[in-house]
C-alpha cells in the first residue's frame, strides 16, 4: 500500500471511529478501540492514521457533561503539541519538503488561522518567562525546520481551543466576563512547538486574546516536575524499561531484517540507521502524504513502515505487561499530579485564581500521566492529544467536589485506578475529589509495591 491508498482509507475510517471516539454508553467500558465500532485487530496503518490526527469533521466530545445541579469549578488541560516536522533525518536522503508557513488556501484550514497569524505577528509584549521570549510565536519557514510545528499542528490546536471554548466558556461560564490574567495558569516547555501549540489553543479558546492577560511560565523538565525532579529510583525504572525495549527489539527478526534493508537503501551501517530513529521521519511522510525517500538503491516503502509500526504496537503491549514503565510513571507523574490537586484544593476553598490551567507538553509528559492514572488501555498520545481534569461542585451539597478525567474527548474517569469501582456504588457520574487526592498523596506509592508512602521515600528506596 502507498501513502495515497492509506490516506484514502482514512476518509473511511475517521468519520466512523476516531472522530466520534465511540461516544456512547459503551465508551465507559473501554477507552479505545470501541469494540462496537473499531476493528478488533490492531492494524499498524490504522494506528498510524489515528496518530496523525488529521483535522477532519467536527469531533464529538464528552467534555463538560454533567447533571444540571453540578457547577464547573476549574479545568486543567494537558496537551501534546500538534503535528510537527521530524526531529531526526534519515541520513543520506532528501528530507520531506513540507512548508511550515501558515497559508489560508492550503489544507487543513481553520477560520481563525489568518487572525491568529495577524495577532501573533504583532508581537507579545512581556507575556513570557525567560527564555520563552526568544521563541517565534508561530511557525514560519517555507521548508520546515527540525521539530517545527506545521500548519496541521496549528489547526489541531485552534480546533481544540474552540471546542473547549464552546463547552467551558459559552456553556459553563468558567471565566467571568471581566476575567483577568490571574484566572489562567499557563506553562510550557521551552520548545517553539509547545509554546506555539499553547498559543493556538488559547487563541481558539479565549473570547479576547489580550497579551496583557497572558503569562506563560517556562518548564525546563518534560515531566513538569519543577523543584522535585531528583528521583533516583525513577531513573532506575527507566533504565530497566529501556533494557526491556532493547531485548524485545533483538527478538524481532523481521524488524532487524527491515532495518537491514533500509540501511542498504540509504547505504549506511544498520546501527547508524537505527540510531537515526527513522520511524519519526517516516511518520511525517505518512501523515503528510509525501512518498517515502528513495535513493539509487531503491525506496523505503510502506512495508518497512508497517513492520516498524507493528513493532511499536507490540512494544507498547509488553510495556504494559512488564510494569517497569508503570513504576517510572508513578514517580515521574507525581509532581505534576500533586501540583494539580493543590490547585484544585485551592479552588474548592473558593479562590478565584487559576480556574483554567494549561500545560503545553510532549508525548513523554502525557504518557507517564496516563500510565500513572491507571489508563493502561489509552493509546499513546497522538499529535495535539488532550488530557483534561475537570473539577465540579454539587450545588445541592456544596461541600462535595468531584472530578472527571477526559482523554481526547472520551470520559475515562472510571478507568482510572483510583475510581474504577466508584460508579458501581454511586449514582453520580463522576469521582469524588478525595479519591484523586488520596491516590496522589499516598496510594500511588503503595502501588509501587514497596513500603514507601511518600514521594521522597519512594524515590530513594534502597535495594530496589
Ligand atoms: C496524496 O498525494 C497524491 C500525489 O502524490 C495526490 O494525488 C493525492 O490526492 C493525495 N491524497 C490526499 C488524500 O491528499
Ligand atoms: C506536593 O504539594 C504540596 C502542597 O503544594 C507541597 O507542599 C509538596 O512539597 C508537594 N510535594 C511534591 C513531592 O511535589
Amino acid at each position: 500500500m502507498d501513502v495515497l491508498t492509506a490516506l484514502l482509507l482514512l476518509v473511511h475510517l475517521i468519520p466512523v471511529s476516531a472522530a466520534k471516539n465511540g461516544v456512547s454508553s459503551k465508551s465507559r467500558k473501554r477507552i479505545l478501540p470501541d469494540p462496537a465500532t473499531e476493528p478488533p485487530v490492531t492494524d499498524p496503518i490504522y494506528e498510524a492514521l489515528l496518530y496523525c490526527n488529521i483535522p477532519s469533521v467536527a469531533e464529538h466530545s464528552m467534555e463538560g457533561h454533567a447533571p444540571h445541579h453540578f457547577k464547573l469549578v476549574s479545568v486543567h488541560v494537558f496537551i501534546r503539541h500538534g503535528d510537527r516536522y521530524p526531529l531526526y533525518v534519515i541520513p543520506k536522503t532528501k528530507r520531506p519538503e513540507i512548508d511550515c508557513t501558515l497559508v489560508a488556501n492550503r489544507k487543513p484550514y481553520h477560520p481563525k488561522l489568518e487572525a491568529f497569524v495577524s495577532h501573533m505577528s504583532k508581537g507579545s509584549g512581556a507575556s513570557f518567562e525567560s527564555p520563552l521570549n526568544s521563541l517565534p510565536l508561530y511557525p514560519n519557514h517555507p521548508l520546515c525546520e527540525m521539530g517545527e510545528l506545521t500548519q496541521t499542528g496549528v489547526v489541531q490546536h485552534l480546533q481544540n481551543g474552540q471546542l473547549l471554548r464552546d463547552i467551558y466558556l459559552k456553556k459553563h461560564k468558567l471565566l467571568p466576563t471581566d476575567w483577568s490574567a490571574d484566572q489562567l495558569y499557563l506553562e510550557t516547555t521551552g520548545k517553539s512547538r509547545t509554546l506555539q501549540s499553547g498559543l493556538a489553543l488559547l487563541y481558539g479558546f479565549l473570547p479576547d486574546f489580550d497579551w496583557k492577560k497572558i503569562y506563560f511560565r517556562h518548564q525546563p523538565s518534560a515531566l513538569f516536575c519543577s523543584g522535585s525532579c531528583y528521583c533516583p529510583v525513577r531513573n532506575q525504572y527507566l533504565e530497566k524499561e529501556q533494557r526491556r525495549q532493547y531485548l524485545l527489539r533483538l527478538k524481532n527478526s523481521q524488524l532487524e531484517k527491515t532495518y537491514g534493508e533500509m540501511a542498504k537503501i540509504v547505504d549506511i551501517p544498520t546501527k547508524q540507521l537505527r540510531a537515526a530513529n527513522p520511524i519519526d521521519s517516516m511518520l511525517c511522510h505518512f501523515c503528510h502524504n509525501v512518498s517515502f525517500p528513495c535513493t539509487r538503491n531503491g525506496c523505503v516503502d510502506m512495508e518497512h513502515f508497517k513492520v516498524i509500526k507493528t513493532h511499536q504496537i507490540e512494544d507498547e503491549k509488553e510495556r504494559r505487561e512488564k510494569k517497569l514503565y508503570l513504576g517510572y510513571s508513578l514517580l515521574g507523574a507525581h509532581p505534576i499530579l500533586n501540583q494539580t490537586i493543590s490547585r484544585m484544593q485551592r479552588a474548592t476553598e473558593g479562590r478565584k485564581e487559576e480556574l483554567f490551567a494549561l500545560y503545553s507538553a510532549h508525548d513523554v509528559t502525557l504518557s507517564p500521566v496516563l500510565s500513572a492514572l491507571g489508563l493502561s488501555e489509552a493509546r499513546f498520545p497522538r499529535f495535539a492529544a488532550r488530557l483534561i481534569f475537570e473539577l465540579w461542585q454539587d450545588r445541592e451539597k456544596p461541600s462535595e467536589h468531584s472530578v472527571r478525567i477526559l482523554y481526547n474527548g472520551v470520559d475515562v474517569t472510571f478507568h482510572t485506578s483510583f475510581c474504577q469501582d466508584h460508579h458501581k456504588r454511586s449514582p453520580k457520574p463522576m469521582c469524588p475529589l478525595e479519591n484523586l487526592v488520596h491516590f496522589v498523596k499516598r496510594d500511588m506509592f503503595v502501588a509501587l509495591g514497596g513500603s514507601s508512602t511518600n514521594y521522597y521515600d519512594a524515590c530513594h528506596r534502597e535495594g530496589f
